[in-house]
């Protein structure tokens, strides 16, 4: 991040503010003047304005019971986002997305490599669906979601879980977060999700008192939980 950026971030002055700062050599990075607004820190670098440390902000991490009905995004000129049921702090995004008509576990942040970690099908996390269908939930078709199909643009999706739950109803666990992908993947065995809820991210589960539009902050240990069993690098994204 420029550093004039990272400065009026931690509300030490607007930007044309901090800028006078900084040109007025009363700021320091690694103990070192510098005098350029522009200058890129990286995270390890310290700020000091006038001999004080600027700390870098405060990781959050929020977990959130996404109702069905908002956008997953920090703004959209046409919906409603899930913005509205969250604290105001500067910098959060969701981590991912979930559909407008889709429900449950969001992970909101403004942690970029957490949410990098998270989403990247590099790293497999496991994201766990309740789907309400209509249609037979078969063996033959909890199999073919198993074994892996081929979605129209080309992408081989494969369920690392399938489960039948109930005559209506269907466990899926993914590894990665390709558009519309539990619902393209059950279209294409021939079912049709009704209702979409995702219940698990990595080692993370939806609480079961929580109801949607909640959201409470995630302990240090319950980040960590997030990558619990997925310490090894697996990528099982393929093409054709
Ligand atoms: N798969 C979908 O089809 N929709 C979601 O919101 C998440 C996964």
């Amino acid at each position: 991040m420029r550093l004039d950026r990272y400065l009026s971030n931690r509300g030490i002055g607007t930007r044309k503010e901090v800028r006078k700062l900084i040109k007025q050599g009363r700021v320091t990075v690694d103990d070192e003047v510098v005098l350029d607004p522009a200058y890129k820190l990286s995270e390890k670098d310290v700020v000091k304005v006038d001999g004080g440390v600027i700390d870098p902000p405060k990781k959050v991490y929020i977990l959130f019971y996404k109702p069905a009905g908002y956008v997953t995004s920090t703004n959209d000129p046409h919906s409603e986002t899930i913005m509205g049921f969250l604290p105001k702090i500067k910098g959060i995004f969701p981590v991912g997305r979930l559909d407008k008509d889709a429900e449950g576990l969001l992970i909101v942040t403004n942690d970029g490599k957490f949410a990098h970690r998270v989403i990247s099908p590099k790293w497999a996390i496991e994201k766990e669906y309740v789907v309400e269908v209509e249609g037979e939930i078969t063996e033959d078709r909890l199999e073919r979601l198993r074994n892996g199909v081929t979605l129209r643009d080309g992408f081989f999706a494969r369920a690392k879980h399938a489960e039948k739950l109930s005559k209506d109803a269907l466990k899926i666990v993914i590894t990665e977060g390709k558009y519309h992908q539990v619902k393209r993947m059950i279209a294409v065995v021939g079912l049709k999700t009704v209702r979409l809820k995702r219940v698990r991210i990595g080692g993370l589960e939806l609480p079961r008192e929580m109801k949607p539009g909640e959201y409470r902050f995630l302990t240090e240990e319950e980040v960590r939980k997030v990558f619990e069993g997925n310490d090894q690098k697996e990528d099982r994204t393929c093409t054709g």
